[in-house]
């Protein structure tokens, strides 16, 4: 199973294990993970959730492949779902990040509440050098997390970032050892998972706060504009360019 699923103590994993793709999410993983994250959000069992990848390797983001031959054609696509899912969330979410975490593997963090870094954490956005735009709604909630500065020089230019800065900009909470993230983001889940429920799931809708309707607003958005840009001719080339390993070549289009 590309995406495993394991309920312990109350707190429901959530694991990418496609490492031979680096966990490329195809359409068929999009769609197990919100099945999963809705499975969570509905079984009185699960009191937190927490997503893990593998050790060496979050998620390389948008399995590029199964995008081009099935590219998301509507808000109801399991890409958009999974992200709807991961957004409205009530149930609180920890996330521990080894290795890279591409695209949609940052962009889902800004969703979760608790984030841990290992220290071989690497974070990237690189839609604009993708041909397409952010989605998840990065393009509202990165600038208000770090500053439409510091959301420029990784949204516009791609700019990755490693645990140090993750933490120096507030991106995520704390950074650990590769061999000690997860347990320390099973024990902090499981913290939350010991808390009164209705307490916590308050504290969270309270502090959503009315931003929660922007980011359903601006997912609609980003995502409207993402599936008009992964037909046009410069995704395509991005795309055939990271296929045939070589830099993409967009001054070929007006
Ligand atoms: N979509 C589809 N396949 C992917 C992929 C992706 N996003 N990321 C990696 N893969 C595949 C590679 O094609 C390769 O497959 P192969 O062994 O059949 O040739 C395999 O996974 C290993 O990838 P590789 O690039 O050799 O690993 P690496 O350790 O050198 O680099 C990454 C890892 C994550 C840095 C690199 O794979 C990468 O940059 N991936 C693309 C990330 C991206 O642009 N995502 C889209 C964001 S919207």
């Amino acid at each position: 199973m590309d995406i495993e699923t394991h309920l312990d103590h109350d707190v429901l994993t959530i694991t990418f294990n496609r490492p031979a793709k680096k966990n490329a999410i195809t359409a068929a993983m999009y769609q197990a993970l919100a099945d999963a994250l809705h499975g969570g959000e509905t079984d009185p069992a699960v009191r937190a959730m927490l997503i893990v990848g593998q050790p060496a390797i979050f998620t390389a983001g948008n399995d590029i492949e199964d995008f081009v031959k099935t590219p998301p054609h509507s808000e109801n696509s399991p890409v958009f779902r999974f992200l709807q899912t991961i957004a409205n969330a009530q149930k609180p979410i920890v996330a521990a990040v080894r290795g890279a975490a591409v695209g949609v593997g940052t962009t889902m963090l800004l969703h979760c509440d608790l984030v841990y870094a290992g220290r071989s954490a690497k974070f990237s956005m690189p839609f604009v050098q993708l041909g397409i735009c952010p989605e998840a709604a990065s393009s509202l909630l990165l600038p208000q997390l770090i500053g439409y500065r510091r959301a420029a020089a990784k949204l516009l230019l791609g700019e990755p970032f490693d645990a140090d800065e993750a933490l120096a900009i507030g991106f995520v909470n704390q950074v650990l050892a590769d061999d000690a993230v997860v347990a320390h983001a099973e024990a902090q889940a499981a913290k939350l998972a010991a808390l009164p429920r209705t307490s916590v799931r308050t504290t969270k809708w309270l502090m959503k706060g009315d931003g929660a309707a922007a980011v359903t607003e601006r997912m609609q958005k980003e995502g409207a504009a993402f599936r008009e840009m992964l037909g046009a001719p410069e995704a395509k080339e991005a795309f055939a360019a990271f296929f045939e390993r070589r830099k993409p070549d967009f001054k070929q289009f007006v």
